[in-house]
């Protein structure tokens, strides 16, 4: 795990299977410190700088924690109060940055400026989300499953909705670590052809299979996690309205959950719209895993800080 340092992690495309399975087990023994309140300060007197152009909760505490928790310190830092808000190049901002923090984690909606930021930091640059991917929201997403299941490979995940930045993560990770992965969403919101090339590529190396069916109820057949995230994503409010009814029979209720295997457990990445993608049953019910969820967030970023600033 010594050899991620210096990695700038913007999705799984470009990390080898095993990189991403000794961060599992990292963020596994981070986990078992901080319960048993083991010191494991291993960032010491280094700084992270957290750009959010967006709203968070999980994202901005569990980075924020987790580098307090490690020793380190974060620099929770607005878009809209750098001086990027009022026009200053990303990449000035990221030679800036490379001269006082030790890493840098963002949230913004543009890919493709993050990738900009990373190309011209000197530094780690870390996507806390982005309109294509979320990558360590679906490390938290394995650890979680790895720790309900029991293992990982051949196990069977459902993504019930729309082909988001969530989903996104999701298919690139499962490809990488031989998890079968289904996306059940309408026509028109099945996610990007190019993510869907890249999953289906690696699959084959893995395994994995990458699947795409339409009917909900047919796509959570045999399934150990049925997964789903918001229909309307931050930025795309204006769609509300169509986006509703795209989704209308989407929605995961205790009868879709009744299709799937006996143990099959509920997740969702936060913030959910109780009655809208799933019922308040559901998500408040026995087979939900959602908080462990956000809490394997902080457990998996230190994994990743740890990792790629050390
Ligand atoms: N799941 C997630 O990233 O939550 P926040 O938007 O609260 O950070
Ligand atoms: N798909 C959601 C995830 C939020 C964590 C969004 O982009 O708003």
């Amino acid at each position: 795990e010594g050899s991620l340092k210096g990695r700038d992690v913007l999705s799984w495309v470009d990390f080898a299977s095993e990189d991403i399975e000794g961060l599992l087990e990292s963020a596994g023994l981070l986990k078992e410190k901080q319960k048993h309140g083991i010191p494991h300060q291993t960032l010491a007197g280094r700084s992270l700088g957290m750009i959010f152009e967006n709203a968070s909760t999980r994202t901005r505490v569990s980075f924020e924690v987790g580098m307090t928790q490690l020793g380190g310190h974060a620099l929770f830092l607005s878009s809209a109060d750098l001086q990027i808000g009022r026009g200053e190049p990303i990449e000035d901002t990221a030679r800036v940055l490379s001269r006082y923090v030790d890493a840098i984690m963002i949230r913004a909606n543009d890919h493709e400026m993050v990738t900009r930021l990373a190309e011209m930091s000197d530094i780690p640059v870390i996507n806390a989300l982005t309109d294509d991917y979320h990558p360590c929201q679906a490390l938290a997403d394995m650890l979680t499953i790895q720790e309900h299941l029991g293992s990982l490979k051949g196990r069977k995940v459902v993504y019930v909705g729309d082909g988001n930045n969530v989903a996104h993560s999701l298919m690139i990770i499962a490809a990488k670590l031989g998890v079968d992965i289904t996306l059940s969403t309408p026509k028109g919101y099945e996610g990007d052809q190019a993510v869907w090339e890249k999953a289906k590529d690696v699959a084959e190396d893995t395994g994995s299979k990458v699947e795409h069916v339409i009917d909900p109820h047919e796509a959570v057949q045999h399934a150990d996690v049925v997964y789903t995230d918001v229909w309307v994503s931050m930025g795309a409010e204006k769609e509300q309205d169509i986006r509703n009814q795209a989704f209308e029979h989407y929605q995961v209720t205790d009868a879709l959950m009744d299709q799937a295997t006996d143990e099959a457990i509920f997740m969702h990445c936060l913030p959910a719209h109780r009655d809208e993608e799933v019922s308040a049953d559901v998500i408040d019910g026995a087979r939900s895993v959602v908080f462990d969820q956000a809490e394997n967030r902080l457990h998996v970023q230190k994994a990743i800080l740890q990792a790629v600033v050390r």
